[in-house]
């Protein structure tokens, strides 16, 4: 009873002086002990971060600030490059004198990409509408290096497991009756929309923070993702088991085709990654351009048969549509399809390749080295 009375007195006294209660209790000592440890830490704790979100205010300014300069030097750029057009009969001094303007802008442009890297873009409609506003810039060069690279690797567990389930699908079609069981089909259709939906967004991911991915590859990948959705609600009858195993196939081959990609884009990353950190076992910009070479010589015969598989693909179809049985609008809209996808693969696979051949090497060599430079310390001699 006086024990209480005691305790009572104790915490009065306590809040009267604006202190807490002390306990004779060495367990209870010990734990307040370590609570008024964590506290001082906790107080550190605080101040950096409150340090953190005015630095974070200060980047914020300075992105801004970065941003608004480098659109005033294209604007101002752009004016400067129209008045020197607008100069009538340049002497040859003058003439000297405009082209050094103009390779010193020329120069500037190229700088202000590299400058971009670390700043944040904006979304684009289509991310803006699967996404919303969320911010995915990637601010430093290590940081889109590895999404690169994870891009690359979903593409290749896909590709596997697209190649394990067509594998199937075609071999089972010898051995059993697939027309009760179409519904095994509509899994790696199914799949394949998925799959070709998902590399949209990345693609656009890739694109906002820099990559240079042609416009052709990403409405591939749209249109891809329209002929699977088609394809999944082709119902069964005879137009769709007279094409199954050909599709099938098709599948199987344009899986194995884009295992093989993986490793040619998986090699040119490895080498603009080494080409960008110096390393004592450095690869040359030529020795780069060598290896890309003899990638694309080995890949693209792989490439033209896919191409040449979809344009049979699409006559096929188109034969399939003239036959009094096939009665399904599938039919023609995936025969036109097929050969939209034959015509811009080729065509985009053919200037590529020009593009390569006829590349300015000077402009190339920073290019490639700069690309993937995050880890820019200079190399020990
Ligand atoms: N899908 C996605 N990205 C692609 C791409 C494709 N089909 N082809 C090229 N890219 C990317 C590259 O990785 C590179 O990205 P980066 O700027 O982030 O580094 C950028 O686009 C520029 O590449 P580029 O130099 O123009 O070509 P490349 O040497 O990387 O590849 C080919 C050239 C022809 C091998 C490649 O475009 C290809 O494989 N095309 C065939 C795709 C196809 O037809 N698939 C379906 C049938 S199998």
């Amino acid at each position: 009873m006086d024990t209480t009375k005691d305790d009572d007195r104790q915490k009065n006294d306590a809040v009267a002086n604006n202190k807490p209660p002390e306990s004779d209790n060495p367990l209870v000592k010990s734990v307040i002990q370590d609570m008024e440890d964590l506290d001082k830490d906790y107080m550190e704790l605080e101040l950096d971060n409150e340090h953190y979100k005015k630095k974070l205010e200060e980047v914020k300014v300075l992105q801004k600030k970065c941003l608004s300069g480098i659109a005033h030097q294209r604007y101002r750029m752009k004016k400067i490059s129209e008045a020197l057009k607008a100069i009538p009969n340049p002497s040859s001094v003058d003439r000297a004198c405009m082209d050094e303007a103009h390779n010193k802008m020329t120069k500037r442009k190229n700088t202000f990409r590299d400058f971009e890297d670390h700043l944040p873009h904006k979304n684009g409609i289509y991310l803006n509408i699967i996404l919303g506003q969320v911010n995915i810039s990637l601010l430093n060069k290590e940081d889109k290096y590895l999404y690169k690279q994870d891009y690359e690797r979903f593409k290749l567990t896909l590709s596997y497991i697209q190649f394990g389930l067509s594998l199937i699908l075609v071999f089972a079609n010898y051995l059993i009756d697939f027309t009760s069981i179409r519904w095994a089909d509509s899994v790696l259709h199914f799949l394949l929309v998925w799959y070709y939906c998902t590399l949209t967004i990345r693609e656009q991911i890739l694109i906002v923070n820099g990559s240079r991915i042609k416009g052709w590859w990403l409405l591939h990948h749209f249109v891809s993702t329209a002929c699977s959705a088609i394809t999944l609600i082709w119902p069964d009858g005879y137009s769709y088991q007279a094409f199954r195993t050909q599709y099938g196939w098709f599948i199987l081959y344009i899986a194995f085709v884009q295992v093989l990609q993986y490793y040619y884009q998986k090699g040119c990353l490895y080498r603009l990654k080494c080409l960008g950190q110096r390393h004592d076992m450095d690869i040359t910009v030529e020795g780069f351009m060598s290896w890309m070479f003899k990638g694309l010589a080995f890949l693209l015969p792989f490439l033209f048969f896919a191409y040449f598989f979809q344009l049979y693909n699409s006559i096929q179809l188109y034969k399939l549509y003239t036959d009094p049985r096939c009665t399904e609008w599938q039919v023609p809209v995936l025969s036109v399809i097929h050969l939209v996808l034959f015509l811009g693969n080729m065509t985009t696979t053919l200037k590529v390749l020009k593009q390569k051949f006829t590349e300015d090497m000077k402009n190339k060599k920073k290019f490639y080295k700069n690309k993937y430079r995050f880890n820019s310390k200079p190399k020990v001699m």
